[in-house]
This record gives C-alpha cells, sequence and structure tokens, in this order.
C-alpha cells in the first residue's frame, strides 16, 4: 500500500543484508520512521513494545527474529531459545506461535551450517504468503461488499471497523482493510467509519492514518459511537480482524469488538470477522479458553497526543493513583459474527464449517 505515493509494505528485508527494516507504529501517525532489526532482542522488543503489531505481522517478526537469531547462532539451543524469547512477547495472537512452529519445523531436520540462510529464505517466504493471503481474503469479502452495494442502490456502503487490521497489521493489504482496498478499485462508492479503539489508538492512529493514504473515505468515531450510528441507519456492515479464532468460530479481537457485534446483531446488520487460516487455533475448543493479554493500567490512565510543538507526549486524564484494568482483548461468539472471511473463502463460524481448514 501507500505512504505519500511511496508503495511500502509493513517489514522487509534490508537489502545491505545488516537486517529486517520495521516501520516504528508507535511513532504513527506524527512521523513514518523505519527501524532496523538487527538481532533477536531487537525483533522481541520491537513486538512487546508494539513497534510491530496486528497478528499476521507480529507473526512474521517473530519468523525474522529467529532468523536473525540464527546469524549469530545456527544450533538447535539457540533456535529453541528464540522460539521461547520471542512466544513470550505477546500471548494472544496466536500467529506469533504459528510463524515459530513453522520456522522451527523447517529449520530443525537441516544441518546447522545451511540454517541461517534457509531461515531469512522462509521469513520471506511466510511474509510473501502474508500478502498473498490477504489479497485473496480482499477478493473474497469483495463480493459480500458487492451484494451490500447492490442493496445501496448507488450510494455508499458504510463499513465500521474496529482497530487496526489493515495493511499496517499485516505485511501488505490487511486483513479487514483488503475487501476495502479491493472494492475501492472496483470502483465501488464506500465510506469507512473508524473506530478510535481506546487504549492504544490503533484505529486513530493507525487506520484513518492508511485509509487517509489510501484516499478512502473515512470518519473516525469515539469507541461508543458506533451502536448509535447502526440504531440510525447510518452504517451497513462492520467488517473487523482477528487475533486467534477458537474452533467453534468464537473470534478474540481488540478489546471493544463484542460490544460491537452486540450492537450489529441488535440492529440486524452483517458482522463480519476477517483472517488467514494462520489465525485459526484448531486446538481450542471454544473462545474462553484464549489468553487475554492483560496491559498496563497507564495506557488507561494517560494518553499520548501531538502537543502543539509537534512533540509526541503522554497526558494524565484521570486522577493520579486511580486503579485501572487494561484488558487487551476480548471474544466475539460465534453466534455474532455473520461469517468469517479467509483466504479460502468465507465461512460459516461453526465447528462443522471450520473444520475444513484445520
Ligand atoms: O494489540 P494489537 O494492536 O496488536 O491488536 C491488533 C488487533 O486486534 C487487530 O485487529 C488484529 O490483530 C487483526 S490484524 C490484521
Amino acid at each position: 500500500m501507500l505512504i505519500d505515493g511511496e508503495k511500502r509494505t509493513a517489514i522487509w528485508p534490508d537489502p545491505n543484508g545488516e537486517g529486517v527494516f520495521i516501520l516504528d507504529q508507535t511513532r504513527l501517525p506524527h512521523a513514518v520512521a523505519n527501524v532496523l532489526l538487527r538481532d533477536l532482542d531487537d525483533a522481541a522488543r520491537a513486538i512487546k513494545d508494539m513497534l510491530v503489531r496486528g497478528a499476521p505481522l507480529i507473526g512474521v517478526t517473530a519468523a525474522y527474529g529467529m532468523a536473525l537469531a540464527l546469524r549469530a547462532d545456527q544450533s538447535d539451543s539457540a533456535m529453541r531459545h528464540a522460539a521461547e524469547v520471542l512466544r513470550a512477547t505477546r500471548p494472544t495472537a496466536v500467529n506469533l506461535a504459528w510463524a515459530l512452529a513453522r520456522m522451527t519445523k523447517f529449520l530443525e531436520p537441516m544441518p546447522e551450517e545451511m540454517r541461517r540462510d534457509a531461515a531469512f529464505a522462509f521469513a520471506k517466504h511466510l511474509a510473501e504468503k502474508d500478502i498473498a493471503c490477504n489479497e485473496a481474503i480482499g477478493e473474497h469479502g469483495l463480493t459480500l461488499i458487492r451484494a451490500m452495494a447492490e442493496k445501496r442502490g448507488g450510494q455508499p456502503v458504510r463499513i465500521l471497523t474496529h482497530c487496526n487490521a489493515g495493511w499496517l497489521a499485516t505485511v501488505d493489504w490487511g486483513t479487514a482493510t483488503a475487501p476495502i482496498y479491493k472494492a475501492q478499485g472496483a470502483g465501488i462508492p464506500l465510506h469507512v467509519f473508524v473506530d478510535e479503539t481506546r487504549p492504544r489508538n490503533q484505529g486513530a492512529s493507525l487506520t484513518a492514518f492508511e485509509l487517509g493514504q489510501q484516499k478512502v473515505p473515512h470518519t473516525l468515531i469515539v469507541d461508543n459511537a458506533g451502536g448509535h450510528l447502526m440504531q440510525r441507519g447510518e452504517i451497513d456492515m462492520a467488517i473487523v480482524g482477528a487475533d486467534r479464532i477458537a474452533a467453534n468460530g468464537d473470534a478474540c479481537n481488540k478489546i471493544g469488538t463484542y460490544l460491537k457485534a452486540l450492537a450489529a446483531r441488535d440492529c440486524g446488520l452483517p458482522f463480519y470477522v476477517a483472517a488467514p487460516v494462520s489465525t485459526f487455533d484448531p486446538a481450542l475448543a471454544e473462545g474462553r479458553l484464549i489468553p487475554i493479554e492483560e496491559r498496563a493500567p497507564e495506557e488507561v490512565t494517560f494518553m499520548p497526543g501531538l502537543a502543539p510543538n509537534g512533540e509526541v507526549i503522554s497526558v494524565r486524564i484521570a486522577p493520579k493513583d486511580t486503579p485501572a484494568r487494561n484488558p487487551g482483548f476480548d471474544v466475539t461468539p460465534a453466534r455474532l459474527v455473520s461469517g468469517i472471511i479467509t483466504e479460502k473463502g468465507v465461512f460459516e463460524a461453526s465447528t462443522e464449517a471450520l473444520a475444513a481448514l484445520a
């Protein structure tokens, strides 16, 4: 996708072979800053401190992180250590464990001296696969948007999305945004309503940024406005991403997603989850088994933003010492999900339908 008219991906190998570049997402939308990851610690820190975030991108960064670790030491123990360090960075998005398992399975049987180059090549393959999966999600989701466009008789299709499940959360295209970008490419008029997504504001900082860069018409709303707009007939459908989907179709995504799904059901609106097959966790029978990341209370009691002097600062918004809870994700039960848009097609959110993906 584009930043200032230039084609970009969210992660890319350094052409000089020094490591892997990422975009520092903690500085968006105020600054576009590339950061070079040179070793395992850099990669682990980038995931933990959310310089990169979003389930598919976390997975690909972890794969490159393992490749960076093997540059220093190609042994079995180094590989195991790298997998442990990277797996411990964030608990909810299953793509992280998925990518590490894929890397380990590929590299383990190989003679140690071959691992360094092979690991980089395989991480690059996973990155390219992510792009292809997301583009396919876009094509399958396009059929849903096209059907809605027909109902709308030429009026823009109004889509609500939560958090950032855009290209910045993947290598390219995004998951929830891929159908939107495909619809834009197909000339379908649309308008995206972007939940700000407190506490880290991925909607305001990232989704609004990337939609603006791609010239997709959009409006930022506070997290509490979605239900009201749905009741007033100002939303036609919702498309969100996912961090982990249980075998029965319960979908875990950024905190607040569940409330939007409830409102959509009450208003009779379709609520779609877009995710690659790597986001499925067939080992978990239902969503309540998904580990939910508990984040720092300071993310709730403080708010970051751009000061008039151009500096990014954090300001307190609650009385000093206010106790705060900060669960990062919630689970939308399968019964509230109209369909799961994957690279293999659109599936009903049920154990029976999803068994085809295992
Ligand atoms: O905490 P984050 O920013 O990593 O959470 C991201 C989300 O919840 C996304 O919506 C999800 O990972 C889907 S990404 C295509």
